[in-house]
């Protein structure tokens, strides 16, 4: 007997519209209460980091630590 597994699907969808829309994030404007946990030398793992622009701000705030992002790819 095989399990089949129900499809990964992100339910806002990757149009492009919704990835100018995320890409426009800021640490600062969307994940602010995570900052005062982000000190140098610091690693940072940002699941479902869509475009990565806060992944990108989280990498600055953690130098010379590193800021990685993982997401699920658009289908
Ligand atoms: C609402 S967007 C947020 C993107 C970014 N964190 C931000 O705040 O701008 C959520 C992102 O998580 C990704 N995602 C959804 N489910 C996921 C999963 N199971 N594993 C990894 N990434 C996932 C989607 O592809 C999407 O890019």
């Amino acid at each position: 007997m095989s399990a089949q597994q129900p499809e990964d699907v992100y339910s806002h969808g990757h149009h492009e519209s919704v990835v100018r829309a995320h890409a426009s994030r800021t640490a600062e404007n969307s994940a602010a209460f995570v900052i005062p946990h982000l000190t140098p030398g610091a690693s940072v793992l940002d699941v479902g980091c869509g475009p990565g622009s806060i992944t990108c701000d989280f990498a600055g705030l953690v130098s010379p630590g590193k800021s990685r992002g993982w997401t699920a790819r658009p289908r």
